[in-house]
């Protein structure tokens, strides 16, 4: 069963500060069995701690009119737990309950609910309150993909599970594939996020499950919608770079991104296609087959 399943029985609880001093100190690296199982050790002392993300929700409510506490930051549905330290950060996740009002009102598609995916980074994750969140599983091999929408790629079935309270496991960057469903209740995951700042460079994938495909590449973010504005606004510093992305950049999603900024810039049908031709030559398997298609679509 994949991802990886950690048995570690261990009774004793630690606070949150704890928890983070023990990964700093020991620098989290979730590929060495000896850190995995430390990191695991710690994850499992920080979800035997019933009271401490109640404190924190809390005190950060209760606070919420004045400045941010201790770098904790929040999203919908996401708390950043601690800073960037050793390698990895410490984060909550909160899944609504397939009943939950939050669901009837946002939908499922803002917790990730359906949507089958890979991650650009390992984690460690642990169940820490109510029945947790459906999961079923896949793997694929990354070595086997160019990248591009609609790509077949092989994907293995592994079951469905769900993370339930007191379960640890190991999702694997480029290797884990899942399709979350809602918990049957509310619940909360906590985790230790490996934070690899070469990883983050590679792309992280939607799948088509059915079709046994690629669907679209989740962003890259803040640094696709730059530049994007940036060689929208078309000057000579903004261009070099999209260039240089283009000719270089070490993710194929970059490469991508600036290629389609450019090509925006031809207002003309036949420049397009002469720009999307240059770059069925890049040498990115996938810019390639992006090129084929925006010509075909042009055509
Ligand atoms: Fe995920």
């Amino acid at each position: 069963m994949m991802p990886r399943v950690i048995d570690l029985e261990d009774q004793s609880s630690c606070s949150l500060a704890e928890c983070a001093d023990a990964l700093a100190a020991n620098c989290f690296d979730p590929m060495d069995e000896e850190s995995l199982h430390h990191g695991a050790g710690c994850l499992r002392g920080l979800g035997n701690n019933a009271t401490f993300l109640g404190d924190i929700l809390v005190r950060n409510l209760a606070d919420r009119h004045r400045e941010e506490t201790d770098g904790q930051c929040y999203g919908p549905q996401s708390l950043i737990l601690s800073d960037h330290r050793g390698n990895c950060f410490l984060r909550a996740n909160i899944w609504p309950g397939a009943e939950d009002h939050v669901l009837q009102a946002s939908g499922r598609s803002p917790f990730l609910y359906d949507m089958p995916h890979d991650h650009n980074f390992h984690f460690l994750t642990l169940g820490y309150f109510g029945p947790g969140y459906w999961s079923d599983y896949y793997e694929y091999e990354y070595a086997e993909v160019a990248g591009y929408r609609g790509e077949p790629v092989r994907l293995k079935p592994m079951g469905r599970q769900r993370l339930e309270e007191g379960k640890l496991m190991l999702y694997r960057a480029y290797r884990d594939v899942h399709r979350q469903l809602p918990a049957d209740a509310l619940s909360v995951s906590i985790n230790i996020m490996h934070a690899n700042p070469a990883l983050g460079w590679l792309d992280q994938y939607r799948f088509d499950i059915e079709g046994g495909k690629l669907g679209a590449i989740i962003s890259h973010g803040s640094t696709d919608a730059f530049l994007r504005v940036a060689v929208a606004m078309a000057d000579d510093e903004s261009l070099n770079l999209a260039e240089s992305f283009v000719a270089s950049h070490p993710s194929d999603q970059m490469r991508l991104t600036a290629s389609d900024a450019l090509a925006s810039r031809f207002t003309d049908v036949a420049g397009r296609d002469a720009f999307w031709a240059k770059m069925e030559q890049s040498g990115s398997r996938m810019v390639a087959a992006e090129a084929t298609a925006q010509r075909a679509a042009l055509a």
